[in-house]
């Protein structure tokens, strides 16, 4: 009978065949499935096992802190941090295109593992959290067109390594599952889901160190405020946005010129359409109330209610 015990202990066999006393790489980023594959691998071969998390600057509050807390103190896995925030920076300066942002995060990602991966020595396999929907999505690209999706599974090809793809067999949910069996924290595995050139694209125009920061602590007391009123399991994404707007407001007798953070939150099954999510009024006072508060240079909160389609999910 097929259980997920089962499906553990007979991938654990199957990559220490294939394995052997070779090295393995793994790209992680700190979402679900790399986090799943890069914790099997690991309890196959153990040392064997090296990770590079890329670091790109365009990661959640607090996120490239705990994926390193997570897997080397708490999995003790040999995890390379790259740090690249002022490579990718550097490139996404002047850059308004959303198509091109993607474009340049996704190759930039590429060259810095590249680089990272050829200071080590005898690697053969690179492990990828590939899965089943992915194999058979690839035909049907849909959505390919409306918006290149990066995400850190596209490594190159011409990169010399035999591929490990333990998952390609898995739907999503059974990947979670999967990583609840081995111990990978219910937070990380349960998480809502994070666009690969991450707040690059919910940042309207040109990327800037301000702009990731107004963006990145509203983010994080959105985060903070739907957890309280208990509601992360009601909305499947939530985030905010900042437009490249700014409008008058008025702060103690003052006037101000200021920021709009945008707010969306949206209901749905696999992302493909969406609702805009119900949030009660009073947390959403809540948390404008404190974005404003908290956040310099905002000045105006909004609340995105436009559905997919004919929106989409992300603004960009
Ligand atoms: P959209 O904005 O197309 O988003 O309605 C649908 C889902 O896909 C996510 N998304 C991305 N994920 N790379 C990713 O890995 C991307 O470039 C990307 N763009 C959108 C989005 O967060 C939502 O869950």
């Amino acid at each position: 009978q097929w259980t997920m015990e089962n499906f553990i202990d007979l991938e654990v066999e199957k990559i220490r065949e294939q394995v052997q006393d070779r090295k393995v790489l793994c790209a992680l980023s700190g979402g679900v499935d790399s986090s799943v594959v890069a914790v099997l691998l690991h309890k196959a071969i153990g040392d064997q096992l090296t990770c590079i998390f890329v670091d790109h600057g365009l990661l959640r509050k607090n996120e490239a802190d705990d994926v390193m807390k997570m897997f080397q103190d708490g999995f003790h896995m040999n995890v390379i941090k790259v740090d690249a925030q002022d490579r990718f920076l550097n490139k996404l300066k002047d850059v308004t295109n959303p198509e091109q942002k993607r474009k340049i995060i996704g190759n930039e990602f590429i060259y810095v593992f590249e680089d990272q991966s050829s200071k080590l020595q005898d690697i053969d396999y690179l492990a990828q959290g590939t899965l089943y929907t992915d194999i058979i999505e690839s035909g049907t690209k849909t959505a390919q067109t409306i918006k290149s999706h990066h995400n850190v599974g596209g490594l190159p090809e011409h990169m010399d390594f035999k591929l490990i793809e333990p998952l390609n067999t898995l739907f999503k949910d059974e990947v979670r599952k999967l990583g609840e069996e081995l111990g990978i924290p219910k937070h990380i595995v349960w998480r809502q889901p994070f666009p690969g050139p991450g707040l690059a694209i919910r940042i309207l125009g040109e990327v800037t160190n301000d702009k990731l920061e107004t963006v990145r602590e509203s983010d994080a007391i959105l985060r903070e405020e739907i957890k309280q009123a208990g509601l992360e399991q009601d909305v499947w994404q939530y985030f905010t946005v900042l437009p490249n707007i700014q409008s008058v407001g008025v702060m103690g007798d003052k006037r101000t010129y200021d920021h709009t953070i945008a707010i969306r939150a949206v209901t749905s099954v696999d992302g493909m359409t969406s609702d805009w999510a119900r949030i009660p009024f009073d947390v959403l006072e809540t948390i404008s109330t404190r974005i404003v508060n908290e956040v310099s240079g905002v000045n105006r909160v909004v609340y995105d209610i436009t559905s997919k389609p004919p929106s989409t999910i992300e603004w960009e």
